[in-house]
């Protein structure tokens, strides 16, 4: 029994969470992840349970999507209770280094004048001892520095807090990633391994090559009912497109938002994965038509609709190298990606400003990215120059165009670009909306709102498009393809929306110089 070989469907969805939470950069890179669990995620769940009636409101009213509120019904909340109490039990390790860290930032605040540093280390709390620096920058501001190699191994990282839930595609859109934990339910199955598990990758790997159902029970440690489980999400055949691969010239797919797929016969690369597992579905591509392997996969930057976790783990077995700019080194604000996916099984490479990267026929070469990071200071993000096929193709994602004058001398190093795709999702959410937590002083609303996770507007794209000299242009990662990214982004836009009009000024303009150009949305393809 059990010894035939299966393959994961196309539909399943595998969703990867810390504590009930939806897994992203900093619910699970250590410092981070501290701060928000102490700072954030328990402060939600304790304003839950002060009045449910008050988030499941909230939930129901579109002014307030994407807003920090529990979306469970009030007869589960006391699930929530359970579920804040073995966090507050299980995670005091966490939440004690969460505080330290507040500590630490204190001391540097009132204690770092300019003046010798070395007085202040036997006052930060214990739990930082030997993992960080403090440094002043040349205008004497201080700053923790974090050794964050160590930091996966102190007792702020722990990888218990892991697990998978797996489900099939309904169509409907999931709750909000933020705010909004995850519960147990009848039609789901919640394997609780850490993200490296072999076992998650003989899984994800059967989506292509086949496996068995006593090979998974062994390797994922299943019973009896986990294994019955397990079992509805498998099927006796593989379930993939017939054209997901080429044999000449090039090709490149839209796959929504900021994922495209780029393919010659010799070599495939994906940007910011983020793959539907909506097989019955028309109008968009799926898990059905990835190519078997990807030779590489391209990161721009660490927002959650770009490191995608539920896609990337599920590329897991079948990916040459997963390409990531590197961050600053240990600043909280700027946790290293390459850290970050190594720790989840993944192959990483790290490439800085103008780094290049060879595949079978072609090169990358990762180029910079301004803004849209509420100018804190991040420097893990990158925009990318691809060259296959003959074809050279700008990977803008939402780098702004805040100064167009560093694409004149991208194309000064790289060259005339053919086909250029950028981000304009210029009405960005504010700078608290994702780092709240790791504000250790207060910022006012007005400066929060000041300052935005922004693209380029209109002129900015129609600049950067002038100085790349770019031949097509297109316009990407909106978030608008709401079956894929409802449950991350939560945006909204309608006919009015200020993004909108700008695309729509964008494209004019590109029609009156002669540019081709687009605003995508569900899918698209470019062949030649
Ligand atoms: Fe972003
Ligand atoms: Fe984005």
């Amino acid at each position: 029994m059990g010894d035939e070989t299966k393959f994961l469907r196309p539909d399943a969805i595998l969703e990867p969470l810390v504590d009930g939470f939806y897994a992203w950069l900093h619910t699970v890179a250590p410092a981070q992840a501290a701060m928000n669990l102490a700072f954030v995620q328990i402060p939600l769940l304790e304003s839950y349970l002060h009045s449910p009636q008050v988030h499941i409101n909230a939930c129901n009213n579109p002014q307030l999507r994407g807003g920090f509120f529990v979306n469970v019904g009030s007869a589960r909340s006391g699930e929530i209770r359970d579920l804040l109490a073995s966090i507050k039990r299980d995670r005091a390790v966490m939440l004690r280094f969460a505080d330290a860290i507040a500590e630490a930032e204190e001391i540097v605040r009132q204690g770092a004048t300019g003046f010798d540093l070395t007085p202040l280390y036997p006052k930060l709390p214990a739990e930082l001892s030997g993992l960080v620096e403090i440094a002043y920058d040349t205008n004497n501001q201080a700053a923790l520095r974090f050794i964050e190699p160590l930091m996966y191994e102190s007792s702020a990282y722990t990888e218990d807090r892991q697990s998978v839930q797996f489900s099939l595609e309904t169509g409907s859109e999931r709750p909000f990633m933020l705010s909004t934990p995850r519960l147990p339910s009848p039609d789901v199955l919640d394997l609780r391994i850490p993200f490296r598990h072999p076992g998650l990758e003989e899984l994800v790997r059967s989506r292509v090559h086949g496996t068995t159902l006593s090979r998974l029970r062994e390797m994922l440690e299943l019973d009896d009912d986990q294994a019955t489980g397990l079992s509805r999400f498998l099927a006796a055949a593989p379930d993939l497109a017939d054209d997901r691969h080429i044999d000449n010239g090039g090709r490149i797919r839209y796959f929504g938002h900021a994922c495209l797929v780029m393919q010659t016969p010799q070599a495939a690369i994906i940007t910011d994965p983020w793959v539907s597992s909506d097989a019955s579905a028309t109008g968009r591509f799926t898990y059905r038509d990835l190519p078997d392997y990807i030779d590489l996969v391209l990161i721009t930057h660490g927002h959650q609709d770009h490191v995608v976790l539920e896609t990337l783990l599920s590329l897991r077995g079948r990916v040459g190298s997963v390409v990531v700019p590197r961050s600053s080194r240990g600043s909280l604000a700027d946790p290293s990606l390459a850290l970050y996916l190594s720790h989840l099984g993944l192959p990483v490479t790290e490439v800085d400003d103008f780094s290049e990267v060879e595949f079978p026929g072609g090169k990358v070469t990762a180029t910079p990215f301004l803004g849209e990071h509420a100018d804190l200071d991040i420097r893990a993000k990158s925009t990318y120059v691809v060259r296959m096929a003959g074809r050279t193709m700008f990977v803008g994602a939402d780098s702004s165009g805040i100064d167009p004058g560093l694409y004149r001398y991208v194309r000064g190093h790289l060259g005339e670009v053919d086909i250029a795709f950028l981000g304009m999702e210029c009405a960005g959410a504010p700078l608290t909306w994702l780092y709240q937590a790791l504000f250790t002083k207060p910022v006012t609303k007005k400066m929060s709102d000041s300052r935005t996770l922004s693209g380029s507007n209109a002129a900015q794209a129609a600049a950067i498009v002038t100085e790349l000299g770019a031949h097509e242009a297109y316009v990407y990662a909106m978030g608008e393809e709401m079956w894929l990214v409802g449950h991350v982004m939560a945006t909204t836009y309608n006919e009015d929306s200020y993004q909108l009009k700008q695309v729509d000024e964008f494209m004019t303009w590109c029609a009156e110089q002669g540019i081709k150009s687009d605003h995508l949305y569900g899918q698209h393809e470019w062949r030649w």
